[in-house]
């Protein structure tokens, strides 16, 4: 096993729906990491608690390891490190993981990965933060919004959430109550402007279209109730790798540039 492999134990699991589930496993003392960035987690189907119940599709695992990346949802300064993970049925890594439970193991690499983060921007920063995530890839911005720096950097952060379905909106009271703590810490509980987008059924007080069409007509910028332009903000994007294409052309053709070296507007994570 390489050096910076460790084993984490799991400590808690909320099911969201049947295909979407958050996990909370222990911190290894030494590990670091950035709000944003994600690591390498590995699991041995052998070693889940599942697989040592006599059941078929158990039987069907395959006693090898396997490591998928993962973004961080917990705070840099969490005791606990959290996780918000989607499954494909017949994933290699997902079909297995949705079996976990308290107490089982897992692997984590150590070595924190990627450059979505706030530390990207030169400073000083424009006034604004658009952060556009569709389904998991919401994670890396629920670190950042538990970093109180961020809150201390922008005058405004809109976080625009994309799920199928209501029920796959996870983690709204987890948002509300983040508006409201550090909102109170930085004395502006209007800080945070969260919009979430339902695309598949009706959910009162959310938008229900794609991100890059809500950018182009701009209803999300009217939703978010300020103007997104290349001064005024740096925006991120994370989550479906065709949603981030769409959306990154998208603010091209509002006049926004990729972040280069420190300098520019749009970050973007893919997750496939
Ligand atoms: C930088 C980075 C960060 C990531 N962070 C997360 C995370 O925090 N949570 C998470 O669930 N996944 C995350 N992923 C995806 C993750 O690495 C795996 O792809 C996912 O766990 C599925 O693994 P699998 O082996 O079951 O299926 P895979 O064989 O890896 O994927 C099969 C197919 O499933 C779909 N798919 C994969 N991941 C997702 C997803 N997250 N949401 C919707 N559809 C998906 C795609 O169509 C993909 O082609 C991240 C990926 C990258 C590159
Ligand atoms: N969600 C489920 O019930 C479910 C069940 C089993 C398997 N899966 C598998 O999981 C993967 C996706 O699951 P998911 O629901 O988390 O992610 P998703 O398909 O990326 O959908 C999440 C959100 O992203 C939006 N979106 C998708 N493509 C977009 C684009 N090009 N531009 C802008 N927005 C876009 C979706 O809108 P739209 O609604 O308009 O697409 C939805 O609001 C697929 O491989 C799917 O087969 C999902």
């Amino acid at each position: 096993m390489s050096d910076n492999i460790q084993t984490v134990t799991v400590l808690s699991k909320t099911t969201w729906t049947p295909n979407l589930f958050s996990f909370t496993v222990t911190r290894p003392d030494s590990f670091k990491f950035t709000a944003g960035q994600f690591v390498r987690l590995g699991v041995n189907p052998s070693q889940l608690q599942y697989y040592q119940q006599p059941r078929a599709a158990a039987e069907q695992a395959v006693d090898e390891e396997v490591f998928r990346a993962y973004s961080i949802v917990s705070s840099p300064f969490d005791e606990v490190l959290e996780f918000f993970s989607i499954v494909i049925p017949d994933g290699a890594f997902t079909s297995q993981l949705q079996h976990l439970q308290v107490g089982d193991e897992l692997l984590l690499n150590t070595m924190p990965f990627g450059f979505l983060t706030l530390a990207r921007y030169q400073k000083p920063h424009p006034k604004d933060l658009w952060l556009l995530a569709t389904g998991t890839g919401l994670a890396p911005f629920l670190s950042m919004l538990q970093d109180l720096q961020t809150w201390q950097d922008y005058e405004h952060i809109v976080l625009a959430y994309s799920a199928r379905t209501v029920e796959e909106l996870a983690y709204v009271e987890k948002i509300e109550q983040l508006q409201h703590n550090f909102g109170s810490l930085v004395d502006n509980p209007a800080k945070l402007i969260f919009i979430p987008i339902v695309t598949r059924e009706s959910m009162t007080d959310a938008l229900s279209e794609r991100l890059p069409k809500l950018l182009l007509d701009q209803s999300l910028q009217q939703r978010a109730g300020i103007a997104l332009d290349i001064d005024s903000a740096h925006v991120m994007v994370c989550g479906n790798p065709e949603m981030v294409e769409d959306t990154k052309e998208t603010l091209k053709s509002l006049g926004m540039v990729m972040n280069r070296r420190g300098e520019g507007n749009i970050a973007v994570e893919n997750y496939w």
